[in-house]
This record gives C-alpha cells, sequence and structure tokens, in this order.
C-alpha cells in the first residue's frame, strides 16, 4: 500500500486517540514529557544559533505539528502580555507565570517571523487552537504569526514567502509518518523546504536499539492511547482490540522494566469489563520488535522506532552528504537517551549542535 492511502486510513486513528494522546503523553508519561522538554530545549538553542550566526527572518514549520506544542511555546515567547487584548492577557500570565522558558524574548519576537504546523488530523488541529486561544491567551497571534493547516506533511508548503526556514520533526514522528516509504517522501520534502533557502532541518526520532526499555515501558503505561501492544497477553487470554479503553494503573518507568502491567479495561461505553487484569510480555514477540523496531497494537497503531544506520540510509538517500546525525545524549546526557537527532542543511548550526555535550555512544 502506498503512504497516501495508509495516511488516509492514519486520519481516524489520530482523529480518535486526540484528547488521550494530549493527556497521557504530551502531559503524561514522565519519560516522555522529559525527552519532550530536551526537544523544547534543542529547538531553543537551534533558534538562537541561527539568529546570532545568520542574522536572518526564521520562519518554524512543525511537520505533524500535533496539540501545537511548539505553536505555544513559540506563541508565548515572542507575545507580550501587554500586546494582547485585556481578556487574554490573565490567560497569557498564567501559562508564563513560574516557567522562565516560556517569558516573553524580545530578540526571538524580533526574528522569529511565522510558525506553521501542519497536521492531517482535525481532531489534533483543534486541540491545538483550544490551547493557544483559551488557555493561553494566544488567540489573536492564531493566524498572524501563528498558522495551523490541516494537511499532508509530506506536501505542505507555507502560504508566504520564507527567507530562512527551520523546519522541524520531532517526537519520533517520522517513525509514524506511514512507514518506510512516507518517512522517505517527508525528507525528500525537507529538502524541497530548506534547500533553496539554505535552512535548517531537524528530525528527532526515537532508536530502534533503546526499544527495550523505553518503547516497552511507553507503550505499555499508555495503552488507553495506542491500545494493546500485540508483545503482551492478556492474563485471561483474551485479546482487547478497537472500542476498548485499557488503562494501566500506573505509568511503567524504563529503570523498572517489569514484564508485566495491571490495568483496567472499559468497553466502547465506559462499562468496567476487567477490574483489573494483568498483561504479560511474550519474549519472542518482544525479541520480534527489538529486532525490527515495529510496534503494532490491536487497535491498527503502528510506529516504526529507526535503528541509526536505517535513518541515515535513507537520509543519504534523500539528502546525500548534507546531513548529521547524532545521539540525542551526547546532546544532553539524562534527558535524550532514548531518541537520535538528524540535521539537515546549514552546515555550520548543525556543527554547533553536534559539538555541545560529552562523548557519543
Ligand atoms: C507524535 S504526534 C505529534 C507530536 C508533535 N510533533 C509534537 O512534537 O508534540 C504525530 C502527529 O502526526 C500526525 N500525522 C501522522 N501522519 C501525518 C501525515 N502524513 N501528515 C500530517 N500529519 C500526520 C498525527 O495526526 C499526529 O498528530
Amino acid at each position: 500500500m502506498k503512504w497516501r492511502e495508509r495516511a488516509t486510513r492514519n486520519v481516524q486513528i489520530w482523529d480518535s486517540c486526540a484528547k488521550e494522546y494530549e493527556e497521557s503523553i504530551v502531559c503524561g508519561h514522565p519519560e516522555i514529557v522529559r525527552y519532550e522538554a530536551f526537544e523544547n530545549d534543542l529547538v531553543d538553542s537551534i533558534l538562537f544559533h541561527v539568529i546570532k550566526l545568520r542574522m536572518r527572518k526564521i520562519t518554524l514549520i512543525d511537520l505533524g505539528c500535533g496539540s501545537g506544542r511548539f505553536h505555544v511555546r513559540y506563541g508565548a515567547k515572542t507575545t507580550h502580555p501587554d500586546n494582547v487584548p485585556t481578556a487574554d492577557r490573565q490567560a497569557l500570565c498564567r501559562l508564563q507565570s513560574g516557567r522562565p522558558d516560556l517569558q516573553y524574548d524580545s530578540l526571538l519576537d524580533r526574528h522569529l517571523q511565522a510558525v506553521f504546523g501542519v497536521d492531517f488530523s482535525e481532531a489534533m488541529l483543534r486541540l491545538a487552537a483550544e490551547k493557544l486561544c483559551c488557555e493561553s491567551g494566544l488567540g489573536t497571534v492564531l493566524e498572524n504569526r501563528l498558522f495551523l493547516d490541516r494537511g499532508l506533511a509530506q506536501e505542505f508548503i507555507p502560504a508566504f514567502p520564507v527567507d530562512y526556514p527551520v523546519v522541524i520533526c520531532m517526537i519520533n514522528t517520522i517513525g509514524i509518518f506511514q512507514g518506510v516509504e512516507g518517512a522517505i517522501a517527508l525528507l525528500r520534502h525537507i529538502r524541497d523546504l530548506v534547500e533553496p533557502h539554505g535552512g535548517i532541518g531537524i528530525i528527532s526520532a526515537l532508536r530502534q536499539e533503546r526499544i527495550n526499555p523505553y518503547a516497552l515501558c511507553n507503550y505499555e503505561s499508555t495503552m488507553n492511547v495506542s491500545g494493546q501492544p500485540k508483545w503482551l497477553e492478556a492474563e485471561n487470554g483474551k485479546i482487547y482490540g478497537k472500542g476498548y479503553d485499557i488503562r494501566p494503573e500506573r505509568h511503567k518507568l524504563s529503570l523498572f522494566n517489569e514484564s508485566y502491567v495491571d490495568a483496567c479495561v472499559y468497553d466502547a461505553q465506559g462499562r468496567v469489563v476487567e477490574e483489573r487484569l494483568r498483561f504479560h510480555r511474550i519474549p519472542e514477540k518482544v525479541r520480534y520488535v527489538q529486532e525490527t523496531g515495529h510496534i503494532h497494537t490491536y487497535s491498527d497503531y503502528y510506529s516504526k522506532w529507526y535503528s541509526r544506520e536505517e535513518l541515515c540510509e535513507m537520509c543519504d538517500l534523500e539528502w546525500g552528504g548534507a546531513h548529521q546525525w547524532v545521539p540525542a545524549e551526547r546532546v544532553d546526557r539524562l534527558r535524550g537517551q532514548m531518541g537520535q537527532i538528524v540535521l539537515l542543511g546549514d552546515p555550520d548550526i548543525a556543527r554547533l549542535v553536534c559539538m555541545k555535550g560529552g562523548s557519543a555512544s
């Protein structure tokens, strides 16, 4: 099946899990939240390197923007509370209070021309718009500096000309972009967006080598989002596919990595089906996931954790030598353990990012 056909089928999966994704992943699992915090700091530092070195107007383009994490972040950093209507000011101040990383930054305000985000899921975009307008007091900035578009990331074209594009695709979004074909189409499209302007593309992906323990614990903790992973079997021998809501009792952390997880199972009407059911790992299925990087669940969710070799091979194919791979833990030893970063284009900026931190693994 071609990646576009897969995308058409995938929309429904993302539409139906948008709210759970926001609650259990973006604001939920501690290790994912920690990795996202690392990505936030990474993008901040890249924007500042670009401002310092290039002195150009930046357009940030977020491919597969989901619930608008980067829109909220850069909306807050480039909007002074005095410049929003009184009705929004309280929400913006509440968002920024106690968050030094979300304070107004005049340098960024001067250089960040626009933030575009594209996602094929209407439900995700609705969440993003709600977060911006209701929770963050940034409604007047939406459609002004912040833009949300519905469409395919592999085909997105910003609505007006850009000077220096920074194109991002974060938290393993490349791994859910409809298989290798969709990922290659993504890399090709980033090249079309970035290369003519001498800009930079940033891919943050999760590493196949870190499936055990990270992916195992993450997916076992968030079955309410993506469903029962195929490496788990329920103690009662039943399979809980689409239509069931499986709520694990707690977040599993990679440090503990138990071979089971306890969860409450609900049916589509919200009635309890199993109050406390234990799911066990099936060793040969765990081995398959580790060896291939393919994550499948019984609710048709699919994600791929690429190995370094696979990711670099795809980048070689689409970008030739113009890319740099770096293990995320080299940039951030504590928070980057499960990830890998690929920097596409502008070699000076890429070098600055790669130089940071300790030694590579
Ligand atoms: C992991 S979530 C995004 C998280 C977001 N990038 C972040 O950093 O917070 C992946 C998103 O990609 C979207 N998506 C998947 N395939 C897509 C495609 N081909 N084009 C556009 N969006 C896509 C999904 O709807 C989902 O919102």
